[in-house]
């Protein structure tokens, strides 16, 4: 039975995702490498440090420590001014409707995401008081494609993996999502990800599917003793 939904953050339920392609790109920018929306994609997903990797391995130059201390940084304070303008109307077609959904619903909801910028910006659209579990950046060791971040979100929600349903719009946070034993909805940029359970352009392409989604769970997961 389907208990719990948890939603990424960056691409999922906010437009995030594209302020931290445009961070990225005035970092690589400025470092005189290519960086265009494919690297982008491998970014999504994986902690500020590995999203550098991503900018860094077209350069010849070898970067010390420190100095990727330092571009870490510039980059995340370059996306914070971008955030300081964010609000509401930031919040991506479908989700207001589909927390009010599964909120009729019992359902218990959750953010699962790497970024350590989640609290902040669940607060700025609004989105913080819908939310029974945040689990962030802050919280975990592994990112994505590591499972903890779900696992962690699955235990503080008081529920079993098969009882979740993971959202994500990242290759790494589906692999996340099936490595924590959870079933997962892929959208916008993991709309085509062959991994996923179920697939969808958008929540809002979803929202007549719920039923199929909720019944699914009913069919693969039957309750100990039951039947
Ligand atoms: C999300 C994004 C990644 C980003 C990561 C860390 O998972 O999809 O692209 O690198 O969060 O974000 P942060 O806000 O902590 O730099
Ligand atoms: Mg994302």
């Amino acid at each position: 039975m389907l208990k719990c939904v948890i939603f990424d953050l960056d691409g999922v339920l906010v437009s995030t995702d594209e302020l931290h392609y445009r961070a990225w790109k005035a970092i690589a920018a400025k470092l005189g490498v290519p960086f265009d929306r494919s690297d982008n994609m491998r970014q999504r997903g994986v902690s500020r440090m590995e999203s550098l990797e991503v900018v860094l391995e077209k350069s010849s130059h070898t970067f010390t420590e420190q100095e990727k201390q330092a571009l870490a940084q510039e980059k995340n304070e370059r996306y914070r001014s971008m955030l300081s303008g964010l609000g509401p109307d930031a919040v991506l077609e479908g989700v207001c409707d589909t927390l009010a959904m599964l909120e009729r619903r019992g359902i218990v909801l959750a953010v699962g995401s790497s970024s350590r910028n989640a609290p902040e910006i669940l607060e700025r659209t609004k989105l913080a008081d819908r939310m029974d579990v945040v689990v962030s950046g802050l919280d975990i060791t592994h990112s994505k494609p590591h499972p903890e971040v779900f696992c962690k979100a699955g235990q503080r929600a008081g529920v079993l993996p098969r009882e979740c349903l993971v959202v994500e719009d990242a290759a790494t946070g589906v692999q996340a999502g099936k490595a924590a034993g959870m079933k997962v909805l892929a959208v916008g940029a993991a709309k085509d990800n062959a991994q996923a359970d179920f697939r969808f352009a958008d929540l809002s392409e979803a929202q007549s599917s719920w039923n199929g989604i909720f019944a699914a769970f009913e069919d693969s997961c039957p309750e100990p003793g039951a039947g």
